[in-house]
């Protein structure tokens, strides 16, 4: 019904010829890759044009953040657009980094996903609490609030573009994992939530990774719950050795 998927966001790190040997490595590794798993890789904007052509069909390429507006004057800023015009299937929005570091509102997420979405590029929609929500009993509410406000504008056919990353954010580079029981709940309640706002086949249909600490060890229980369809994976994703198991976990 949902195919797994495993994404790899390489955030700021690798200089180009560790981003080139790295694509490489798992180019020259891509048949150990199971076809029933949909791997990509978001390196930094820059790197983006250079892979487009190092990168085969196997392995989908993805920006780790995009503008809301199409055009104009936003020094430094990129485009939906631009990706697209590269070709680059998938944009990841609202990271937790971006929503913290740069202040990102749920609002502005919202925009995000919309531009994607109007520039014919998937958006990987990330969310999840802070430790305190955890802690305080909150994490249900909200990881609902910050997915509803990114979907609630969307169409039917929008929403079917749209891949969701449950990624708490104390567990986000931080070796702390969610347990399989705390990852499928909300990723059930997450798709409950969908169902609710679109309908039952679209819901089945959309595909919530979890990310946060993601491991070759770990990787396989996790993406063995029901309702997690694979992983958003950061420093995992940067050794060509780590990734690909993880790959392999998700068959
Ligand atoms: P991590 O990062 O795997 O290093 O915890 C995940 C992410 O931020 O996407």
């Amino acid at each position: 019904m949902r195919k797994k998927m495993v994404a790899g966001n390489w955030k700021m790190n690798l200089l180009w010829d560790e981003a080139k040997s790295l694509v490489q490595s798992l180019e020259e590794n891509k048949e150990q890759m199971p076809q029933s798993v949909s791997v990509l890789i978001a390196p930094p904007a820059i790197y983006l044009s250079g892979m487009e052509n190092m990168t085969s069909s196997q392995i989908a390429l993805s920006g780790q953040n995009c503008s809301d507006h199409q055009s104009g004057a936003f020094t430094g800023e990129v485009s939906a657009e631009m990706l697209k015009s590269l070709n680059i299937e998938f944009c990841i929005v609202g990271h937790s980094e971006r929503r913290s570091l740069f202040g990102e509102s749920d609002e502005l997420v919202a925009d995000k996903t919309k531009a994607c979405l109007d520039a014919g590029v998937k958006p990987i929609v990330c969310f999840g609490e802070q430790l305190e929500d955890r802690k305080a009993g909150n994490h249900f509410s909200v990881v609902k609030s910050q997915v509803s406000a990114a979907i609630e504008q969307l169409s039917d056919e929008q929403m079917k573009q749209v891949v969701l990353a449950y990624e708490p954010v104390w567990a986000i580079g931080t070796g702390e994992t969610a347990t399989e029981e705390q990852a499928q709940e909300i990723h059930a309640a997450v798709r409950e939530l969908v169902a609710g706002k679109f309908d039952q086949s679209i819901a089945d249909s959309t595909i919530i990774l979890y990310g946060g600490s993601v491991k070759p060890a770990n990787a396989k229980s996790l993406f063995s719950c029901n309702d997690v369809d694979g992983g958003l994976i950061g420093g995992a994703s940067l050794k060509a050795d780590d990734f690909l198991a993880i790959i392999k976990a998700a068959e």
